[in-house]
């Protein structure tokens, strides 16, 4: 019985996937940099709405594979939101129970989907509490903790079966430069620079891979010092990426150069992408266009001409009341002028 509920969940998710289409890769230019094409692919367009659709698809598939996951296994997940979005479309496609522990100032909008998908939110204070409060629920349960923050960077098939690089690599096949100097991403668990440092290497692409960092967060540190047990008492106020510990997923060995982007300047970069990409993002796709931004002065700088591509990692539609609300950004993020008169020489 067991057996055959996990054929059917697999082939289930496979099933899924087919109906599935792939991301698309948008191209724009920016009149301040002649000679330098800019790329963001879009991960807002799955069906869960970012680019942990990827990441939920893959860690039920290992989560069965292995056997953790069975008939009526409730499923538990220590998330930001995003990932608990995706994994509860998945956990709905097989009829399993799931309970999303986030931080209590996760994105309205995040628990309305998880809700809509019929999973349950539990809250706690803060982010740096979710791990062992997800730890206990699925103890209490007899439930199976998917642990996005462990398993991110292995549950993605790196050297390729459409994963995010290969994607990406395929998409620009027929690009002037079809090889971008620079990919640029931020890590939350890390797994998307993972499986994006590893396919560079894999297939000896001379793309650089540059991970950006928001405050708060010790990828940046750990990055520079290598030391484990580097903590944060802060916590990201960039929803999805940054973390207050250094995450088992998070590969440093992977990544060229690490950037250092101020929490002001992703949220400025927002309203000064929108009119570009004609419509609003996610802060941490902010996030990577700042960093983007800053390595296309480099190339400028250097007289060199290129390609550059980023990720768009979510939709504004989440952050209506955050990030899109002046008040809220005055409040709890700060003064953005500097930031937008910068922005404004591009
Ligand atoms: C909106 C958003 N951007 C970026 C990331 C970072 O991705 P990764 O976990 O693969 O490092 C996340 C992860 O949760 C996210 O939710």
């Amino acid at each position: 019985m067991t057996v055959a509920w996990v054929k059917q969940a697999i082939s289930e998710i496979q099933a899924d996937f087919q109906r599935s289409a792939d991301t698309h890769l948008i191209r724009f230019q920016l009149p301040a940099f002649p000679g330098i094409s800019f790329y963001i692919k879009d991960e807002s367009t799955h069906p869960s709405g970012s680019l942990k659709h990827r990441l939920a698809r893959s860690l039920f598939l290992y989560g069965l594979c292995n056997g953790w996951i069975k008939q009526d296994t409730p499923i538990i997940e220590a998330s930001s939101g995003s990932t608990a979005v995706s994994e509860a479309y998945f956990a709905r496609l097989l009829g399993l129970p799931f309970i999303a522990v986030m931080p209590e100032c996760t994105a309205k909008r995040k628990i309305e989907q998880i809700t809509f998908y019929g999973g349950r939110c539990h809250f706690v204070p803060h982010s740096g509490l979710i791990y062992d409060e997800a730890k206990m629920l699925a103890r209490e349960s007899g439930g199976h903790y998917m642990d996005q923050f462990t398993y991110a960077e292995r549950t993605t098939d790196w050297r390729g079966n459409n994963n995010i690089a290969e994607s990406i690599f395929r998409q620009m096949a027929n690009e002037p430069v079809s090889e971008p100097d620079y990919i640029v991403m931020s890590a939350g668990t890390g797994g998307t620079s993972a499986t994006l440092g590893r396919y560079i290497h894999y297939k000896g692409h001379n793309t650089k891979l540059v991970v950006v960092d928001p405050e708060f967060s010790v990828f940046h540190d750990f990055y520079l010092q290598r030391d484990r047990s580097i903590t944060s008492q802060h916590y990201s106020r960039i929803e999805g990426i940054g973390r207050p510990r250094v995450e088992p997923s998070f590969m440093a060995d992977v990544i060229d150069e690490m950037i250092q982007v101020p929490d002001a300047a992703s949220i400025a970069t927002l309203s000064w992408l929108e009119p570009i990409l004609g419509r609003r993002v996610g802060a941490s796709t902010g996030t990577n266009m700042w960093g983007v931004l800053q390595l296309a002065l480099r190339m400028r700088a250097e007289g060199r001409r290129g390609a550059i591509v980023t990720l768009l990692c979510d939709g504004g539609e989440r952050y209506q009341d955050t990030y899109y609300r002046p008040e809220w950004v005055a409040e709890n993020i700060g003064d953005l002028t500097p930031w937008l008169q910068q922005l404004d020489t591009f």
